[in-house]
């Protein structure tokens, strides 16, 4: 006997086969029972009927309850009014297991229960949904790197010394006698790829302590960051840009049912097409005084203001030459204005915050040592970095794409936390 995955049985209408499932639900309605499967790929209906499903089946039925699971043995019929077009006349069930009590019945739970349960709430339609644009967002980001040329060079997790500022730093003991922190970047690494290969990218989960509970930080989260040799702020905001696009259409052309799902407006998604707005900091900043929300120069975006900034644009906006003293001692700064740096940050639209964040590296040995010691960070950790510097320095820019932050937008989720399948938050570490 065939096992066949709920999404392939219309191939096998007349024909026996095995489905190897979980229950969602069970009804009767006079003397018809109806058992709900869900398999990973759909749901579909199993009809068990006296005369045409044996007794061993129709017995077992009573004492189902919800994740029980079952190999459904029966024929596939085409049934309009079936979910999914397809049901199964059952002639056999038997039992991997009978589920105990299942904790998240279908009524209202909230969110600390769900999280609490989040290796069995995995189970549930809206995070079948969401963690498969997630795996559409990676994969579409990973190939669009991929057919550019780019080699995937992975990163290390434990690293020596800070990327993005010390202050979010995890720290562990490393064998007793030095500290290893959790990466907050492959960046650096990614720097030296890419006077190696040209154009390289690493994907892969980076940390930071932020002891911020919003709805778009994680203490751990994905990051796809590209680097590229001879290339300046200009290359990769156009890549940042082809990137978006190349994302948004993939999950477009194969997540509708998921979107839908969700109940996403996917006419809000359709929107995002190039070309996207390109702002200054400073334009940001009269953004933000129009609204009333004056910030003085030289003075990063809170979540609010990155809000307010966004829902000013129905396609995502690209925000380039921040002030110099509130971005990484990496930036390279513009060399028509010494205040302002290279880099860029993307924010999505409604309200979802900065996706990515990147810009031009500073190729001059000197001023980088500078830099350093301004930040002070140690010399001596980051001797290897300089040496990029020293042997074949050039223009070189890259970015990173936070994954959770643009499945969360995507999806139209209202918490970072749902996007990924484990979230790490400031409060959560279990499950
Ligand atoms: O702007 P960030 O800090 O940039 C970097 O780490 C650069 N070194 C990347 C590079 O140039 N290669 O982070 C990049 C992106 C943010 O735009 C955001 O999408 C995401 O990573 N991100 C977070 N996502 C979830 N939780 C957090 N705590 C995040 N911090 C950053
Ligand atoms: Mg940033």
């Amino acid at each position: 006997m065939a096992i066949v995955k709920i999404d392939a049985v219309g191939g096998y209408e007349g024909q026996s086969v095995t489905i190897c499932g979980w229950l969602t639900h069970k009804r009767s309605s006079g003397r018809i029972r109806f058992l709900m499967l869900r398999d990973g790929t759909g749901t579909i209906q199993a009809t068990l009927i006296k005369g045409e499903t044996n007794e061993h089946a129709l017995d077992l039925y009573s004492e189902l309850l919800q994740e029980s699971s079952l190999a459904v043995t029966g024929t596939v019929r085409r049934d309009k009014r079936a979910p999914g077009g397809y049901e199964i006349l059952v002639s056999d069930v038997e039992a991997f297991q009978v589920a105990d009590t299942y904790p998240i019945a279908p009524k209202e739970h909230g969110v600390g229960f769900l999280m609490d349960h989040r290796h069995l709430w995995l189970r549930s339609s809206r995070q079948w949904a969401i963690l498969h644009v997630r795996h559409t967002v990676i994969n579409a980001a990973r190939r669009f790197f991929d057919d550019q040329g780019f080699t995937l060079l992975d990163a290390p997790i434990l690293t020596g010394a800070s990327c993005e500022g010390t202050t979010t730093l995890f720290e562990t003991d490393y064998f007793g006698d030095r500290k290893a922190y959790l990466s907050q970047s492959g960046q650096l690494y990614m720097e030296a790829g890419a006077m190696a290969f040209g154009k390289v990218y690493c994907c892969g989960p980076t940390f930071r302590a932020e002891k911020s509970k919003t709805r778009r930080h994680l203490t751990e989260f994905w990051m796809i960051e590209p680097e590229v040799a001879f290339a300046d702020l200009e290359t990769i905001m156009k890549l940042a840009e082809a990137l978006i696009v190349a994302i948004v259409e993939e999950v477009l052309k194969t997540r509708q049912q998921e979107l839908h799902l969700l109940e996403r407006d996917i006419t809000r998604i359709e929107k995002i097409r190039p070309p996207f707005y390109v702002i200054s900091y400073d334009e940001a900043l009269q953004i933000l005084k129009d609204a009333g929300e004056s910030l003085p120069w030289g003075e990063d975006f809170g979540g609010s203001q990155e809000t307010i900034v966004s829902n000013h644009f129905d396609k995502p906006v690209l925000i380039h030459r921040y002030p110099a003293q509130i971005k990484a001692f990496y930036m390279k700064n513009d060399p028509d204005r010494s205040e302002v740096a290279l880099c860029l940050d993307v924010l999505a639209p409604e309200g979802y915050g900065e996706i990515i964040g990147g810009g031009q590296r500073e190729d001059d040995t000197a001023i980088l040592k500078e830099k350093i010691e301004e930040a002070e960070l140690l010399a001596e950790d980051f001797k290897w970095y300089l040496d990029l510097r020293r042997y074949g320095s050039v223009p070189h820019a890259g970015f990173g794409l936070g994954i959770e932050r643009t499945v969360a937008w995507l999806c139209g989720l209202e918490h970072v936390r749902e996007s990924i399948p484990f979230p790490r938050l400031m409060d959560r570490l279990y499950p």
